[in-house]
C-alpha cells in the first residue's frame, strides 16, 4: 500500500515536514513566499518549495492526504498589531482556502499563535473554523504547549485539526511527563557569550511560575529606574521582555520571530553565571536535530526558528492523527465511521482573485 503523501503550505523551514516524513508521510509538495527559507528548506529536505501562495497554479499540483500549515502570524500576534483580517497578509489564510477547495485533503493541521483565539473579539477566529466547515471539514482545535510535549520551552500555540470523515480527539494526545528542564537541553562545549555582573541583576527569591519559567533577573540596560521601588524594575513597562533572564532550572520563554539577535539570556545556578543561549540550543528546544543545516546569516537563523513550529508536538499530532483512523477507506487507514454531513455552498472572498 502506497504512504499517505501531504503538501506543506507555508513550509518556512519545514517544521512538519521533519515531523510528517518522520511519521512515514510523503511530502509532494511545499510552498514558502521567503527566499532564506526556500534556500535552507532546500538544503535540508532536497525541495526548492514554490513561492508566494497567491501565485501559484494549484490545478498543477497532485492531490494529497494531508495539508499542513503554519499560517502567516504577523497580523494576529501579539507583536504584530493584531489587526487579523484587516490585514493584508490576514487574508492570505483564504489562499490556502481555496488550496483546499481545489486539492480536498482529507486532513488538515493548522498551527497559529494563541492570540488568533481572541483577535477582534474571538470573530476572525470564528471565520476561520466556519470557512473549513464550509470546505466539508470536521473541524475541532486546542492549545498546545511546546512544554507539554518533551522540549523546555513554554510555547503555546493553537493547532486545528480539521478531517473530512471523523472528528479528531485532542484529549487523546499523550503528553510527555515531566517537563523538562532547560539545563538538560544545554550544550558543554561552546565559545559561550557570558555576562559580566555588573551588566545584569538578580532579584531575591525568585519562584518558579506555573508556565514552568523561573524568572531571576534583567539585563542593566536602558531600565528607567527613577520612581521604582527596589526589586520591582522588572515590571517596569519600560523593560522590555530581551532585558529579561530565565533560570536554566525551568523551562525557556517562547522563541520569537521578531528577535533577530538572539538576545536570550539565560542564568546557571550552578555557576552562578549569565550566559546567551546560543543558536544551536534555540533549535534544539524547538526539536529540530543537530544535523538540521541553519541559514548562513544568522539574523535569518533566529527569525525562521522563532517563526517555526515545535516539532515534537506535530510529531505526537500527527501519530494521534493516524491512530485514531480518521482517513478514507481509498488511504491507507481505514476510518471507523464515515460521517456525512451536507455541504453549503463555499463563498470565499480572495482579493486580486
Ligand atoms: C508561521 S510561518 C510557518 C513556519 C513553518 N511552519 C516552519 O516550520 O518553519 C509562516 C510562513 O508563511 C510564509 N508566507 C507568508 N506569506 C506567504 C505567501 N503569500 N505565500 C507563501 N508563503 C508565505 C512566511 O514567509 C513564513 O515563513
Amino acid at each position: 500500500m502506497s504512504s499517505l503523501t501531504f503538501a506543506d503550505i507555508f513550509s518556512g523551514i519545514g517544521g512538519f515536514r521533519l515531523s510528517l516524513e518522520q511519521a512515514g508521510l510523503k511530502c509532494l509538495y511545499s510552498c514558502e513566499a521567503n527566499e532564506s527559507c526556500r534556500q535552507v528548506y532546500f538544503e535540508n529536505f532536497g525541495d526548492y518549495p514554490d513561492g508566494d501562495i497567491s501565485e501559484v497554479d494549484f490545478s498543477q499540483i497532485s492531490d494529497v492526504n494531508v495539508v499542513t500549515a503554519g499560517f502567516p502570524c504577523q497580523p494576529f500576534s501579539i507583536c504584530g498589531k493584531r489587526r487579523g483580517f484587516s490585514d493584508e497578509r490576514g487574508t492570505i489564510f483564504f489562499y490556502l482556502c481555496e488550496f483546499l477547495k481545489q486539492k480536498q485533503p482529507e486532513v488538515i493541521i493548522l498551527e497559529n499563535v494563541k492570540h488568533l483565539l481572541h483577535v477582534a473579539k474571538g470573530s476572525n477566529f470564528k471565520v476561520i473554523l466556519n470557512t473549513l466547515q464550509s470546505l466539508g471539514y470536521l473541524v475541532t482545535y486546542k492549545l498546545l504547549n511546546a512544554k507539554d510535549f518533551g522540549l523546555p520551552q513554554n510555547r503555546e500555540r493553537v493547532f486545528i485539526v480539521g478531517s473530512k470523515y471523523k472528528k479528531f480527539d485532542f484529549s487523546k494526545l499523550q503528553k510527555i511527563e515531566p517537563v523538562p528542564n532547560l539545563k538538560d537541553f544545554l550544550d558543554n562545549e561552546e565559545n559561550f557569550e557570558y555576562l559580566s555582573p555588573d551588566e545584569y541583576t538578580l532579584i531575591e527569591n525568585p519562584k518558579k511560575q506555573d508556565s514552568g519559567l523561573i524568572f531571576v533577573g534583567y539585563r542593566n540596560k536602558s531600565i528607567w529606574k527613577t520612581g521604582i521601588r527596589p526589586n520591582t524594575e522588572h515590571l517596569s513597562r519600560v523593560h522590555r521582555q530581551p532585558n529579561r533572564i530565565y533560570s536554566v532550572d525551568g523551562v525557556h520563554p517562547t522563541l520569537p520571530s521578531q528577535e533577530s539577535s538572539g538576545r536570550f539570556f539565560i542564568y546557571l545556578p550552578e555557576k552562578d553565571r549569565v550566559r546567551k543561549l546560543t543558536l544551536k540550543e534555540c533549535y534544539k528546544i524547538m526539536g529540530f536535530p543537530k544535523e538540521f543545516k541553519k541559514s548562513s546569516v544568522i539574523g535569518d537563523a533566529y527569525r525562521q526558528i522563532g517563526n517555526s513550529v515545535a516539532t515534537t508536538v506535530v510529531r505526537e499530532l500527527i501519530r494521534e492523527v493516524i491512530n485514531q483512523k480518521i482517513f478514507s477507506s481509498s488511504s491507507r487507514y481505514q476510518p471507523d465511521a464515515v460521517v456525512k454531513q451536507p455541504l453549503p455552498p463555499v463563498q470565499l472572498t480572495i482579493p486580486g482573485l
